[in-house]
């Protein structure tokens, strides 16, 4: 009996010796300790044995028990400690000064339109202006030159707030108040005024594939002494140069416009199809891109300027229009979509 138990002895440690992973090992922890291991049995041959060798064989046995727990435990834990220095050892190199991956956002597509026609009116000398979205009935309209009840106004309904104010219909509305902060700088330091002020603007429009009641628009003023229309064009066309980094033919039509006189569409030589016609230029070969005229004598009077003294140039840049041209955008309704998916394929990480 008593030698069962150095026979088991041995044989465990030559069991526990070639295990090499953790899957082994619980499989001799379960032949030696288990309910039916044969530690276990050991204990069933014992109702043969005297009281004393009773005591002294179950002693032997329990030491027998505990050392192959122990032994297991250390192998155990030896096992996990060769693993994990493989894995390691095994690792890919890894580059602690790498910047983090992250999934970044990136700057929508109208942003980007902007920015880029910020820079070229900046490259000129026009001051960039931010304007408020919510302005007057004068602002948008009387300073205009377009009074209660101008036809005009049906063009152009937006959102009004129970105070009276509105959400602004164009980057128009920012005229007046651009006048009044230069008109001082005009007249004592013959310094003209020259500033674009791109803003979001509101319609009460139903929507469709080319018309939200939410869009883009970047105006641009000029008023000086003997400005005139060589100068408009001058300026359009550089500045769309810059923008589609490329010579654009520009041509103008009358437009009317109550503020400017006279008013203009701009339209540029279609980029698809270089002026030939195809779909995207209804077959004409020119883009309507934007409308632009001589300001009117009453909206610079309103500004505080003599029309008998100066004269400026306006123009309203349809920015999300120009976003839509640039990148192929088919559906207006995209850009205020928020879907990540479709706005970030058009442009760059920030
Ligand atoms: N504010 C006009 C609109 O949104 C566009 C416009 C036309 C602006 C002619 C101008 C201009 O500055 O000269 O319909």
């Amino acid at each position: 009996m008593f030698e069962k138990i150095d026979g088991l002895r041995a044989d465990f440690e030559q069991k526990l010796k070639a295990a090499s992973d953790a899957r082994e090992l619980e499989n001799i922890r379960i032949e030696f300790l288990g309910k039916k291991g044969s530690v276990t049995d050991l204990l069933k041959g014992m109702k043969d044995l005297s009281v004393e060798e009773k005591k002294s064989f179950g002693q032997q046995v329990n030491d027998l028990k505990n050392e192959i727990g122990d032994a297991i435990a250390e192998k155990s834990a030896c096992l996990a400690k060769a693993q994990l220095e493989r894995e390691i050892n095994s690792a890919p190199d890894i580059d602690l000064t790498a910047p983090a991956v992250l999934d970044r956002g990136s700057y929508h597509p109208i942003t980007l339109v902007q920015r880029e026609c910020e820079q070229v009116f900046r490259s000129m000398g026009f001051a960039v202006e931010d304007y408020s979205e919510i302005v007057t009935d004068y602002e948008c309209f009387e300073a205009l030159n377009i009074p209660k009840h101008h036809p005009a106004r049906d063009m152009q309904d937006t959102y009004y707030l129970t105070n009276g104010q509105l959400l602004k219909s164009h980057t128009s509305a920012a005229q007046n108040a651009i006048y009044k902060k230069y008109r001082q700088a005009l007249i004592e330091e013959g310094k003209p005024i020259k500033a674009v002020f791109p803003g979001r603007c509101f319609r009460n429009e139903a929507t469709d594939a080319c018309h939200e009641n939410t869009f883009f628009q970047m105006e641009g003023v000029m008023v000086d002494k003997n400005i005139n229309i060589s100068n408009l064009i001058f300026f359009m066309k550089t500045m769309l140069s810059g923008v589609f980094k490329r010579d654009v033919k520009v041509r103008l039509r009358p437009g009317f416009f109550p503020f400017v006189e006279p008013g203009f569409e701009l339209d540029i030589s279609c980029l698809i199809c270089g002026g030939d016609g195809c779909p995207s230029c209804k077959h004409s070969g020119w883009l309507e891109l934007c409308p632009c005229g001589m300001i009117h004598p009453e909206v610079l009077k309103a500004g505080g300027i003599d029309p008998e003294e100066y004269t400026g140039f306006a123009f309203g840049l349809g920015l999300t229009r120009l976003a839509m041209m640039k990148y192929g955008i088919k559906d207006i309704r995209d850009l205020n979509s928020g879907n990540l998916k479709s706005l970030s394929q058009f442009t760059q990480d920030c």
